[in-house]
């Protein structure tokens, strides 16, 4: 069993991480300001900031893998950033598994195609974010070699507003979009963590960016 440190483990995407592997018997802590209202049995919360520079590192020092489920949103908006080069440190001195959740945005519609992002311009107040995906995949892309880092993107059609099912069905590619049968890009909330805790377990891409959809 993994010790796994989720950030933002109450949030949307890592309550679902978080409850999947506890789930398979992981020891699994959480990390966010605030405790959820429905805590998770088996998961381990801890509150404070990840801009603290000791509950960051301790995230890091305690766990085998750190998973990375903050949105650049709210107090993180223009921060998030930082907080990944002080994970690349950290989990490099430590020797430590580096996940991190990212967006859809710079995924190709095609191979050798052109990004999602140029296909379809996004609202502009969803920019901030979708940009700040795209800036961590860079740092990341740009860490020390002995860093082992994995980015997801999930489905364009993922997030808080369509929870979905649980169907322990999923798909992976590199970096091209997937689309169902009707050309839609969707993922349940149950199925990304399903997809990160099996990642997790057996580990397929060190320092890449992987897809998961229907
Ligand atoms: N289709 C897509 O491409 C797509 C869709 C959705 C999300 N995403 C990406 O997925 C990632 C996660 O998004 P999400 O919607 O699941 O996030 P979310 O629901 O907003 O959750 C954010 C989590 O971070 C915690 N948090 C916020 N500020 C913090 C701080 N300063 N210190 C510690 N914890 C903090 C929150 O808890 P507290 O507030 O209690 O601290 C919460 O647990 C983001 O990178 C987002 O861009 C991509």
């Amino acid at each position: 069993m993994a010790r796994i440190s989720v950030l933002g483990g109450t949030g949307y995407s890592g309550g679902h991480i978080v409850q999947e592997a506890a789930r398979r018997g992981h020891d699994v802590v959480s990390y966010s300001r605030s405790v959820p209202a429905e805590p998770v049995a088996g998961v381990t919360y801890r509150t404070g900031s990840v801009l603290e520079e000791e509950l960051l590192a301790g995230a890091v020092a305690d766990a085998d893998v750190v998973f990375d489920a903050l949105s650049p949103r709210g107090e993180l908006q223009g921060k998030l950033e930082g907080v990944v080069d002080r994970l690349i440190e950290l989990a490099t001195g430590h020797g430590r598994r580096l996940g991190v959740l990212g967006g859809a945005s710079s995924l190709l519609v095609s191979p050798g195609g052109p990004r999602l992002i140029d296909t379809a311009p996004p609202a502009p107040e969803l920019l901030p974010e979708i940009q700040s995906g795209i800036d961590v995949l860079d740092r990341l892309k740009g860490a020390p070699e002995a860093l082992d880092w994995f980015y997801v993107s999930p489905a364009a059609g993922f997030g808080a507003w369509a929870p979905g099912d649980r169907t322990g069905q999923y798909r992976v590619s590199d970096d091209v979009l997937l689309v169902d049968e009707d050309g839609k890009s969707f993922l349940s909330g149950s199925d990304l963590a399903i997809a990160i805790v099996d990642e997790i377990e057996n580990p397929r891409h060190s320092r890449a960016r992987f897809h998961v959809a229907y």
